[in-house]
């Protein structure tokens, strides 16, 4: 906050910020962050997180986006792979980008790095992006920890 007061940073973005964590932040400074990044795919939509962003007008940010690659395993996301063509995994990207969150996909790999961009000249439609929907185990599909027990500075 102190270096925005001072004008050497536009933008303040959080990550793994919960409900209350963004609340707060907001009642207590009166600054919205303009992202935050928390984890984000077909097994976790994290829908009280992305609400909480939407409320504010805080952009979501998916990490693991492709659930660090499951999704590449995954029945359903295998079959609508095969119908439109792509990968599970840029599907998976895709479908993040049409319910309007951000992408921070990771690969070692510089041709998936290219095709992760390719994103763009295609879509799901409803029904694909319910298919999708549908994949949501709720914090059961967690692969990261959770914020709100996370031991963040350990002793
Ligand atoms: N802020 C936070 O608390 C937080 C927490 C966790 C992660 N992150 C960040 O989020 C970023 C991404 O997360 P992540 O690495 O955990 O998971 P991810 O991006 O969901 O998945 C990465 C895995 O997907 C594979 N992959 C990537 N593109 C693919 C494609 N087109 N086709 C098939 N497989 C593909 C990669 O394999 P290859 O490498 O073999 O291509 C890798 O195994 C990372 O940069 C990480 O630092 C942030």
């Amino acid at each position: 906050m102190a270096l925005r007061a001072e004008g050497r940073t536009r933008s303040i973005g959080v990550s793994n910020f919960q409900p209350s964590h963004l609340d707060e932040i907001v009642s207590k400074t009166g600054v919205v962050p303009v992202v935050n990044r928390v984890e984000v795919h077909p097994f976790f939509a994290n829908s009280d997180v992305r609400a909480t962003n939407a409320r504010h007008g805080v952009l979501t940010e998916a990490w693991s986006p492709i659930a660090q690659g499951k999704v590449n395993d995954d029945d359903v996301m295998g079959e609508l792979a095969a119908l439109v063509g792509k990968s599970p995994a840029r599907v998976a990207l895709r479908w993040h980008i049409q319910r309007g969150d951000i992408v921070f996909p990771k690969s070692m790999h510089r041709e998936r790095m290219q095709q992760n961009f390719d994103l763009f000249d295609w879509s799901l439609t409803d029904a694909q992006m319910s298919s999708i929907d549908e994949l949501d185990l709720g914090p059961a599909g967690r692969i990261g920890p959770d914020p709100d027990v996370f031991d963040w500075i350990p002793s």
